[in-house]
């Protein structure tokens, strides 16, 4: 019997289908109130569908669904006709606020929606939109540090336990090369560890800035120098560093760029320093993560396995390879020496 005359089997319920239009939806809407700034605009006082497009000449009837719809979404609560924002929103959806989301997610959607994921994988060209190694990224970056400003102490705790994995402790004179390194989290928690520790950060200079205030709300500001600009071609000096660190940088650029880091590295270490790179890696990745999130925002990047890192590594001169598994932290880091 062929399948057209076939008709005691069911046809399965598009369940999965459905659920992905609604999330479309909910992206939709999500992007609109991130446009509209409806959380800021809400907490100044136009707390009502009313209020709100009465203030802005918005249209009343799309006003108060949009309000409704962040009200399902759990990002606006309601009590009457009257709108407030729960801590989430509070804390991560008003543009004024240092831990502000927002900058993030609209980031995010200049490449989500269109047809250019497709275009990419169809020829290689990318990325799409933006690129996560260049200049034009950092208010993407902004928003994904909003969570580490909020509980700094939290994100702390977590990398000390990394650096002990590593065998790596905080001791008067240790010199640290935070390469890429975002607010710094992880080797600033080095330099609470211990006073005597010294830490250069290379970022972007607008990055730097919050690493420094991060740095200064830490106390650890007098720990802290820094080198800005592009980490590919920042000269880093030679035989000065007794640790080189890339915290999830590196699944961001070919293997070429990452062999012409590394070798960088190697020479601003001294001899039996080490180098150690944290990234996205393909063995461990989570399987809710879309990959296609990294491959959209770099033009070669990819989420090398431990036998690449170790390849590119070896290209830079590196030896006594070790890759290392922290599974309290669910990270991967890899580790290696210069032997000079
Ligand atoms: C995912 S964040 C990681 C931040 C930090 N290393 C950590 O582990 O939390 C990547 C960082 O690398 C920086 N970055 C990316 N490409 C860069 C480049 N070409 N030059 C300098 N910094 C770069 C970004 O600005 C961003 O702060």
């Amino acid at each position: 019997m062929d399948s057209e005359t076939n008709h005691s089997v069911a046809a399965p319920a598009p369940e999965i289908l459905n659920q992905l239009n609604i999330c479309l939806y909910q992206v939709a809407i999500l992007r609109a109130a991130l446009e509209l700034e409806v959380w800021a605009k809400v907490a100044e006082g136009e707390d009502s569908a009313d209020r709100l497009s009465a203030a802005e000449h918005w249209d009343l009837l799309g006003t108060r669904m949009l309000l409704d719809d962040l009200c399902s979404l759990k990002l606006l609560a309601k009590d009457g006709d009257q709108y407030q924002l729960g801590p989430e929103a509070e804390h991560y959806l008003l543009p004024d606020k240092s831990t502000y989301f927002g900058r993030l997610l609209l980031a995010d959607f200049s490449w989500a929606g269109n047809s250019h994921l497709a275009g990419a994988i169809r020829t290689g060209s990318r990325p799409i939109g933006f690129s996560a190694t260049a200049p034009e990224a950092i208010d993407y970056w902004t928003g994904t540090y909003s969570r580490i400003l909020a509980a700094p102490e939290k994100y702390l705790k977590r990398w000390d336990v990394m650096w002990d994995a590593l065998g790596i402790h905080g001791h008067d004179g240790l010199r640290i090369l935070d390469l890429g390194c975002g607010p710094a989290p992880k080797s600033l928690a080095l330099a609470l560890a211990n006073s005597g520790v010294r830490i250069t950060l290379l970022d972007w200079e607008r990055i730097l800035q919050a690493a420094r205030r991060f740095a200064a709300n830490l106390g650890v500001d007098n720990q802290v120098t820094s080198l800005s600009g592009d980490l590919a071609s920042v000269a880093y000096g030679r035989n000065r560093y007794d640790v080189a660190f890339l915290g999830d940088v590196t699944h961001f650029f070919s293997r070429e760029q990452n062999a012409h880091i590394f070798r960088k590295a190697y020479d601003a270490l001294v001899d039996r320093g080490t180098i150690v790179i944290k990234a996205v890696r393909r063995e461990y990745i989570d399987p809710t993560t879309p990959q296609l999130a990294f491959y959209a925002v770099s033009a070669g990047g990819d989420l090398y396995d431990f036998e690449e890192y170790k390849a590119m590594l070896k290209h830079a001169g590196f030896t006594n390879i070790v890759d290392t598994n922290i599974v309290d932290l669910e990270i991967q880091p890899i580790k290696a020496i210069k032997r000079a």
